[in-house]
């Protein structure tokens, strides 16, 4: 079975090829980052117009890297929800407009489906139910217990900026360009993880909730004390021991819920999955506590369309096609789809 999936839902526009969930026929994605960079982040009204340009081309670029056609397609899949909303409009819009064209099942996917659908999509059967999954990205970062398809429960999430936007912001303040993560990311290996006492927020707390606000402040505030001082700035010093209380945190939450919901499998999902530091650490974390650990590849943890069409064929099979009807939307809980919120303080 043969979907072809697209995601608009922030600034990269992707379209993927899927066969059964598995084997990958295309995954091109038109990254908006050099439209974006003198902004420091995203802006909304751009993204959504760089969507309109490229969705098109992208669609002939991954059927051309597929070697297929639209008629060879069983089904269209979308991320329709959550994301900005001109820019879920497009892919909504689009997704729409080939089902009509070509007769197809149109299946709307929440984008965090994907992003949690992506370590399934490669790590199936040894990734079996129920599994942790630490979803971190740009937009979110949250902790979620997979009990089954499509039945999720919520165990944690940031009261406040999510961890790939917080490396965002400090790269924005540190004139380093954007994507801040993958930019710090690469200078904090040559910086000293020890050099500054960043805050490890909510590190002692006994809830599953992160913060990441409070962190950013006490880099930016690090930064400014030195330039009111006229010293120059230790970027690579400033870089380490920023991600490395980042690490901390989201290792240490994630082996808690570990312990707490007696899972002994755990998945990382999302842009900042990318961080080999994270993984590595949570790595050595689980090994030593005999849980084992899952990520997708690289081109899978950044907002792709495979990971859309590899969520839709397994969602397909237990929710329907989704029809015509399917709406856009920016903030919608993952409730929609069977959530359930285990409160933090029951874990106290
Ligand atoms: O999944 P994604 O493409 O978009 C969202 O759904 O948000 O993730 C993008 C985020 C950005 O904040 C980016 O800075 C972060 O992922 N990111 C990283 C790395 N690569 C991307 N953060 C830390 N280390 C990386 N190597
Ligand atoms: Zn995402």
């Amino acid at each position: 079975m043969l979907i072809l999936g697209i995601d608009t839902t922030c600034d990269d526009t992707s379209v993927g090829i899927v066969e059964d969930g598995r084997t990958i026929h295309a995954n091109v994605i038109a990254s908006q980052h050099m439209a974006h960079e003198r902004f420091g982040g995203i802006v909304p009204m751009i993204a959504a117009r760089q969507h309109v340009k490229n969705v098109n081309l992208i669609l002939d670029a991954a059927l051309e890297e597929a070697g297929a056609t639209f008629g060879d397609m069983d089904a269209v899949a979308v991320s329709n929800h959550q994301g900005l909303l001109l820019s879920l409009v497009v892919g909504v819009s689009a997704a729409k407009s080939i089902a009509i064209a070509q007769d197809l099942p149109l299946i709307g996917i929440h984008h965090l489906e994907g992003h949690i659908y992506s370590n399934i999509m490669e790590h199936e059967p040894e990734l079996a139910f129920p599994f942790q999954c630490l979803t971190v990205a740009g937009g979110h970062t949250l902790l979620l217990k997979i009990e089954d398809h499509g039945k999720y429960v919520l165990l944690g999430h940031t009261r406040d900026d999510a961890a790939g936007e917080a490396y965002d912001k400090i790269a924005r303040r540190l004139d380093l360009g954007y994507p801040g993560g993958p930019i710090i990311e690469k200078l904090a290996q040559k910086g000293n993880p020890n050099a500054f006492a960043f805050p490890r927020p909510m590190i002692d707390k006994p809830n599953f909730e992160f913060s990441f606000s409070g962190l950013k402040t006490s880099v930016i505030r690090a930064i400014e004390k030195l330039e009111q001082a006229g010293e120059p700035l230790p970027v690579e010093d400033l870089c380490a021991s920023f991600q490395q209380a980042v690490v901390d945190v989201l290792v240490s939450k994630t082996l808690r819920v570990a312990e707490a919901e007696g899972l002994t499998r755990i998945a990382l999902a999302g842009g900042v999955a990318m961080n080999s530091l994270l993984r590595a650490t949570l790595d050595a974390a689980a090994q030593e506590r005999g849980l084992r650990t899952f990520s997708p590849s690289p081109n899978l943890c950044i907002d792709n369309g495979a990971m859309v069409a590899g969520a839709a064929y397994y969602l397909w099979r237990h929710r329907g096609p989704s029809g015509l009807s399917i709406d856009a939307r920016a903030n919608a809980p993952l409730g929609l789809l069977n959530l359930k919120y285990k409160h933090a303080s029951k874990y106290k």
